[in-house]
């Protein structure tokens, strides 16, 4: 009997054809999904990442309440337009102290993984309180409300506690600190030290314009000032990670 006949007998049998189907999805299944329980860890390791700062991590919540995700994904996919346009494609560890993530899918505008420094803070409230008068053609909306709004600051600490028990590493120093840092981070008079060791390259100093007072702009202004800069690039070899 050759191989072709023995192969009619499957087709032509769905009982035989339905086990010998889960028999071979089975075995790709087992292929794919058992080598990650050997795995300690399936996303590679890059210098720089860190917990974002209480400052920041509040600031991405109002990105997130605020729906930013809508219009903005934050994922530079490894493709040469996106690179051109945007840096260096996304790493997994980029975003590994997410939860959840902001990769998104939609760009009505750019992608912002990496607008960190590229505008200034000025640049960013402005923008931010009536887009039009510094992109004519915008469609995004104004969040002027911000500069107004008072941060809430009483349940920073819970939060850090909540993002470390899904896995995030805050510290108990960070813990300890976190009241304190996410009023030190935006107080241009602050005594800064502890929060900079704590969080390296966090962005400092007065981001709404109005030191005195601690809004949800300087929040959200901190985190967008922080995306996409705490990787170093120039020490970053695509091919074998780190150099
Ligand atoms: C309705 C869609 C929409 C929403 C919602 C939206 N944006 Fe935008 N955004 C845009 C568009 C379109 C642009 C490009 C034009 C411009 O710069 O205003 C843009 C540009 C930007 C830029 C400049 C990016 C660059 O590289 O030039 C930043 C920063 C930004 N948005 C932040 C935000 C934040 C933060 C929020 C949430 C508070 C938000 N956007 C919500 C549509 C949106």
């Amino acid at each position: 009997m050759s191989i072709l006949d023995k192969h009619a007998i499957l087709e032509r049998n769905a009982t035989l054809l339905l086990v010998g189907s889960l028999l071979v999805v089975t075995i790709g299944g087992i292929v794919e999904i058992a080598p990650l329980f050997y795995l300690e860890n399936t996303i590679e390791k890059v210098e720089g990442m860190r917990p974002y700062s209480p400052l920041e991590l509040a600031g991405r919540d109002i990105y997130v309440r605020e729906g930013c995700y809508v219009c903005h994904s934050q994922m530079i996919r490894p493709f040469r337009d996106e690179v051109e346009r945007y840096g260096h494609y996304s790493l997994a560890a980029e975003s590994m102290y997410d939860h959840p993530f902001q990769w998104g899918s939609k760009r009505t505008g750019p992608d912002l993984a990496r607008v960190g420094d590229r505008y200034s803070n000025e640049w960013h409230v402005q923008h931010l309180i009536e887009p039009r008068s510094v992109v004519p053609e915008s469609v995004m909306p104004s969040y002027a409300f911000l500069k107004e709004t008072p941060l809430e600051v009483k349940n920073i600490t819970l939060h850090l506690e909540a993002n470390r028990k899904v896995g995030v590493p805050y510290t108990d120093e960070m813990i300890e600190n976190a009241a304190a840092d996410i009023k030190a981070q935006a107080d241009p008079n602050a005594d800064t030290s502890g929060l900079e060791a704590r969080y390296p390259k966090a962005k400092l100093g007065d981001f709404d314009g109005d030191p005195a007072k601690l809004t949800e702009m300087d929040a959200l202004v901190a985190y967008l000032q922080m995306l996409g800069t705490l990787v170093d690039f120039s020490t970053y070899d695509d091919a074998s990670g780190y150099r």
